[in-house]
């Protein structure tokens, strides 16, 4: 359900303490998350301003070592390029990216991402940042491929 269809976020609208029950309810929810999140600028090379514990525990970066860094600093020789194609033309666009590709933690160690990126925009209708919400889906992965691995074929089928 996206939050326009949730009438919680407008109960505060003319409360005065607004702002400040939504920075908590916002700096709970990213500090808990049991996905990764990381928000960037819209400056050149994307450059991080947070990532939360889930991020940390992910990839192996503490969040001072990534602070003003590109979140390509994720990306190596087996990451498809073709993804960050895609991402880059929906971030021109003004669309939410979701995709996944191979990323490397700060070991050097491979696993697949799975994220989405959504432009936070400012009261001029540019997007000032960007939030990514980050998945490790390795395991999913190979669990599927093992799915199709063991799953007897047709004509397994009809020899038993
Ligand atoms: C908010 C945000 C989060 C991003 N997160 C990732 C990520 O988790 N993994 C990744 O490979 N690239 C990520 N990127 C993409 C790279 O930072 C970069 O934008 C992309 O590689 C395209 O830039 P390039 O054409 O200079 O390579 C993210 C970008 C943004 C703006």
């Amino acid at each position: 359900m996206s939050s326009e269809n949730n009438d919680f976020f407008r109960i505060f609208e003319n409360d005065p303490k607004f702002r400040e029950i939504m920075r908590r309810l916002f700096e709970s929810s990213l500090e808990h998350s049991f996905n990764g999140i990381l928000i960037t600028t819209d400056g050149p090379g994307y450059p991080i301003v947070y990532v939360n514990d889930a991020f940390c525990q992910m990839t192996g970066y503490g969040p001072h070592e990534v602070f003003g860094k590109s979140p390509s600093v994720l990306q190596g020789p087996n990451t498809d390029r073709s993804v960050l194609k895609r991402l880059n033309e929906d971030i021109e666009n003004g669309d939410i990216f979701h995709g996944k590709a191979i990323n490397y933690r700060k070991d050097g160690s491979e696993f697949m991402m799975e994220w989405k990126i959504l432009p936070i925009q400012n009261d001029e209708g540019k997007a000032s940042h960007y939030l990514a919400i980050q998945k490790d889906v390795t395991k999913e992965m190979y669990h599927d491929q093992d799915v199709v691995d063991i799953a007897p074929t047709e004509k397994e089928v009809d020899l038993q």
